[in-house]
């Protein structure tokens, strides 16, 4: 029997607005029936049960990303789509999916309004209290649309609207900005107050401080506040409470700050009926670009940790072990409090001889200044986060605190799992998913502890695949991608080095790895989720970048060596320091214009666009030709050997034959002379254990991804890690904080401490991009054609393990591949989804071909 597992319309199965005229639809299905595959589908759009859209029967066996188009959508109006599919057997499945318009293009009555006496001040603005009463109906269906310059979250009647933190999110605010639609029917009494909190959050204030310094670059000067209330009654007619004149704003409510690296301070004794209120001024920004529903990932709580221990400080006060790093905030549930008592929460990932470590938040305070009123109370702060695992309580007796840390992240729905006979790489695995989470707040960060958490755009061209195996990142990315097109210079392709880029936008280039973000990231979703249309809307921009890169090859004799520019390099190698970093750039930046060149080309092709397919694969070729000439002996050997030298061109597969043998056999020899320890930075780690296992060396990889010193992922797990870290000697082998550094970088240096805690975040996820390995070669899932249309599952066996289980639930339904070891033979089960075929590879070299189905394969070892 034919079913629908699962519809989603613009990536979403519940609770999509939109101001999108044309949504996509994913159709997910199962079939008990093995090989079975789509024939045709029906899309039918109607609105009150009559039918505005059909597409009739559509005779395609695709199922992922359909439209249905025809007369435009109306603004503010429930749609359902009825869809119907019908396989190669004549067996048809039907099922329906609902979605609501948002304004669409209507313009907004609402005015954006602001509270003049608040002023951006140093870099600090304090949070803006804006309200506004009236009296309503009971409506039979209320909207809310909002969206803040700053953040905000609002209430109604008291009530918190929504489940989302730091709305409307961050993006390239002059180019997008969303807004938020809430469903707030229940919410509306006869009386009524809406009221909005907005700080400066990322849009106003200290966002992108340069290393270590206080001051950054705030892209507005006012926090401001932009809403509408619809009430619509069952006749037909809709009341609109819009932000205007009328309401009323006070810069003096409970929240006295609040700010996304410092933290907040907040006043349970204020009584919010009795402030400062002025009516507000309105105003038109000009930092504001369109404005649009919702499209990315909004910023959910994922679970509440309880602490696992705690103990008094030294300095007064209790420390608290919530037993895993996080990205969120703390909630206090104070009982029996005087009133006054100010309540003082330091956030911190490490302890230091038992002491909070706060070195390496450089200039975040990342403290949370509660004052109690008297009685119980329950708070947690919103507007602001942190990087935390433990943090320190002073200012109340602990018997009178219960405490517990909520984590969020915008990587809300989960994808994959990975689980294996060996415990710790099961910790590496969480501890690459929890990095994942922690940094994908609204946007990829990179860190979401010190004063950066911004969008470096190297880390996500790594991590990207992880990301993509371990959740579904198709709404998260497709709104960075829209900001990194909008930040991209139009004439030559260069980017910043983050995205959204502040003040970081002044300056934009080609830099490896970090400027092939805008090839890495949606080559990574396309994969992941076959939507074609990605790589459409994002086409002019590889190409541009691409073709770009042409600009830094300096040496006018050496048009395909990428000399330029000297960031970042083989950054974060375990050796040398930013200096030698650097001076990787021309191997590093030369090898990724390569393969984003081939990358582009296979792009190309699956856009039907043929002679750019051939321009860029022979683009490709140049580079790799000129690559051999530069840097090594013209066989293979780098002159300079460095393991990411090698480990790039073989995953990129620039070479066949014996210049890829020689390149894999110096590749390992390096490794296996280094005591089986990799030497690679941010932009080799990823690949390397692909590097080894491709090319005949798997020992040396699982050796490689089980070395338990430093530099090793193992080290990390058993000096107690529960995140990835940006540094592999972060900790010392005897657990105490790495104290040294770049001594160069006075920057960075913390004269109290005697530490240059320039770069040591417990919380970075580039080194987790060895989750990839796991998932495409320990597990074997690969897949071959976007959205696993077809796709491969050839376990590498070794490393000790007897068996090994992977799941990714894939737009086409689950795959799985699970794999055991007993007695000299391996047993592989696996699941193939409807609509896909899968090529099976077992370790003895058989190979077989299969649609949709569970099998079970086995063979000697
Ligand atoms: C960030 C990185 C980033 C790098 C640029 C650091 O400060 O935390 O992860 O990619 O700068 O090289």
């Amino acid at each position: 029997m034919l079913k629908i597992k699962k519809i989603t319309v613009e990536g979403l199965e519940y609770g999509c607005f939109t101001d999108v005229q044309n949504p996509r639809f994913c159709i997910t299905l199962e079939s008990d029936r093995n090989g079975a595959t789509a024939k045709s589908h029906r899309i039918c759009i109607s609105k009150n049960g009559e039918v505005v859209r059909d597409t009739g029967t559509v005779e395609s066996s695709e199922t992922l990303y359909l439209c249905c188009p025809g007369a435009d959508l109306a603004p503010y109006s429930e749609y359902t789509a009825q869809i119907t599919v019908c396989d190669d057997a004549g067996e048809s499945a039907c099922g329906e999916v609902s979605f609501e318009t948002a304004k669409l293009d209507e313009d907004w009555s609402g005015r954006w309004i602001y509270d003049k006496r608040v002023k951006l001040e140093k870099n600090v603005i304090a949070p803006v209290r804006f309200a506004k009463n009236f009296d309503a109906k009971k409506p039979s269906k209320a909207r809310l649309y909002i969206t803040a310059v700053g953040n905000y979250f609002c209430t109604i009647n008291g009530e918190k609207v929504g489940d989302q933190f730091l709305s409307p999110g961050w993006t390239t605010y002059k180019a997008q900005q969303q807004y938020q639609c809430y469903d707030v029917t229940e919410l509306i009494g006869e009386s009524n107050t809406i009221e909005a909190v907005v700080s400066g959050g990322w849009a106003v204030g200290r966002m992108f401080a340069m290393i270590g310094k206080p001051s950054g670059g705030a892209v507005a000067k006012n926090t401001m506040l932009l809403a509408e209330l619809h009430l619509s009654y069952e006749n037909g007619h809709t009341d609109i409470i819009a932000t205007d004149k009328t309401w009323l704003s006070a810069p003096d409510g409970a929240y006295t700050a609040a700010s996304i690296y410092d933290g907040v301070c907040f006043d349970a004794r204020c009584d919010t009926a009795v402030l400062n209120y002025k009516k507000v001024s309105v105003t038109t920004p000009k930092m504001v670009g369109r404005l649009l529903a919702t499209y990315g990932e909004p910023v959910r709580k994922t679970v509440e940790l309880s602490p696992v221990s705690s103990h008094e400080s030294k300095k007064g006060g209790m420390i608290y072990d919530f037993g895993q790093n996080i990205a969120g905030v703390v909630h206090l549930k104070v009982k029996g409090a005087a009133g006054g008592e100010k309540i003082v929460v330091r956030h911190t990932e490490l302890l230091r001889e038992g002491e909070i470590f706060t070195v390496n938040l450089r200039t975040a305070k990342a403290t949370l200044e509660y004052i109690c009123k008297s009685g119980d109370q329950d708070f947690y702060p919103e507007l602001t986060f942190m990087g935390f695992q433990y943090i320190r309580v002073q200012g109340i007796d602990s018997s009178k605190i219960e405490v517990s840390a909520i984590a969020f992240t915008s990587a809300n729905r989960s994808v994959g799992s990975f689980e294996c006979s060996n415990s710790e790489l099961n910790k590496l695995q969480s501890n690459t998913r929890w990095s994942g989470m922690d940094n994908f707040v609204d946007i990829p960060t990179d860190c979401p502890q010190r004063d950066e958490r911004l969008g470096w755009t190297g880390d996500i061209s790594v991590f990207a695949s992880t990301a993509c195996f371990n959740f579904d990142m198709s709404r998260f990315f497709e709104k960075w991608l829209l900001d990194l097109r909008a930040e991209q210079d139009k004439k030559n392709g260069a980017l910043p080095f983050v995205i959204p880029a502040g003040k970081y936008g002044i300056f934009k280039t080609h830099s490896a790895a970090w400027g092939d973000c805008c090839v890495l990231v949606p080559w990574a979703q396309y994969l992941s989720g076959g939507d074609k249309t990605l790589l459409e809307r994002q086409y002019e921009s590889i190409k541009l970048y691409v073709d770009g890169c042409a600009k830094h090859c300096k040496d006018k004799k050496k048009p395909f060596i990428k000399s330029s520019p000297r960031f970042w390099g083989d950054w974060c190698a375990p050796e040398g320091n930013a200096v030698t970093w650097f001076s990787k750039a021309p191997w590093v930046g030369t090898l990724y214009w390569a393969n984003s060149a081939f990358i582009l080309a296979k792009i190309a092709k699956i856009l039907g666009k043929d002679d750019d397919a051939a321009k860029y694969n022979e683009l490709g070729k140049n580079i790799s030709d000129a690559y051999l000439k530069e840097f090594t002996d013209g066989n293979g050997v780098l002159k300079a050997p460095f393991q990411t030298g090698y480990v790039c061109p073989l995953y990129f597969n620039m070479y066949d034959g014996e210049i890829r043998e020689t390149m894999a056999q110096e590749l390992r020899d390096n490794v296996v002379n280094n005591g089986n320890k990799l030497s690679t930075g941010f932009v080799g780690t990823p690949y390397l254990l692909f590097a080894l296992s491709d090319n005949g060396y798997s020992d040396t990889a699982y050796d490689v991804l089980l070395q338990e010193e430093c530099p090793g992922w193992l080290y990390e797990i058993r000096c107690g890690a529960t995140t990835t870290w940006e540094r592999w000697n972060g900790l010392q082998p005897d657990g105490t904080i790495f104290l040294k550094g770049d001594e160069s970088d006075k920057r960075s240096y913390d004269p109290e401490d005697q530490t240059i805690a320039c770069m040591v975040s417990f919380n970075h996820y580039a080194y987790g991009a060895v989750g990839d390995w796991l998932y495409r070669r320990v597990a074997g899932i690969e897949a071959i054609e976007g959205g696993y249309r077809r796709f491969k599952i050839a376990p590498v066996v070794g490393g000790k393990l007897d068996w090994v289980k992977a799941i990714h639930e894939s737009n086409y339904g689950t795959i799985v591949s699970e794999w055991k070891i007993s007695d000299a033979v391996f047993t592989l089960n696996i699941e193939v989804p409807f609509n896909t075929v899968c090529e099976v590879t077992l370790p003895n070299g058989e190979s077989s071909e299969l649609g949709c189905g569970k099998y079970e394969f086995s063979c000697k070892m």
